[in-house]
């Protein structure tokens, strides 16, 4: 495994949209097992392929708690099958936009379809942290930001911090 470097903000490539990928094969395998490395090392709860610059439809994530065994998950080609007219607020986090946090409103629940690890298909029902995490994620496969949904000057301000702290990197 390998560490993989980060996009961050307003690296163009993140607004990039991804693809499907046609097999899950050790190739694919790892570069989920890299990702999965880099989410931890960073630390963060759930990257997007796109992120470490890779436009593939392929996100990993571990929800576990600190006091927890690891829990990672793997998604590839994940799509919403269905999501709950409710909505819930969240304050995200990005690893691609270090230290900046907002609120946003999303679909409370959703239903998913993806490929695990193996290729198997998987569909099942996500909501709280779970949904929160996964429709952001996939949101990155849209070339979608979360700052995307704050107002233009919410989003230019968190684009320029982020710009200011590469700068004194
Ligand atoms: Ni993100």
């Amino acid at each position: 495994m390998a560490l993989r470097e980060i996009l961050v903000v307003p690296n163009p490539v993140l607004k990039q949209v991804s693809t499907p990928v046609e097999t899950v094969d050790d190739d694919l395998r790892k570069l989920m097992d890299d990702m999965l490395e880099t989410m931890y090392a960073a630390p963060g709860i759930g990257l997007a392929a796109i992120q470490v610059g890779v436009p593939k439809q392929v996100i990993v994530m571990d929800l576990a708690r600190q006091d927890e065994e690891p829990q990672p998950r793997y998604f590839v080609n994940p799509e919403i099958l269905w999501a709950s007219e409710e909505t819930a607020p969240y304050e995200e986090g990005c690893l691609s936009i270090p230290e900046i946090y907002d609120e946003v409103e999303r679909p409370a629940k959703v239903k998913l379809r993806y490929l695990d690890y193996n290729g198997k298909e998987v569909v099942e029902e996500a909501e709280g942290l779970y949904a929160v995490c996964i429709q952001h994620e996939m949101d990155h496969l849209k070339g979608v930001l979360f700052i995307d949904y704050l107002s233009r000057l919410k989003r230019d301000r968190a684009v320029a911090k982020v710009k200011k702290q590469a700068k004194a990197a």
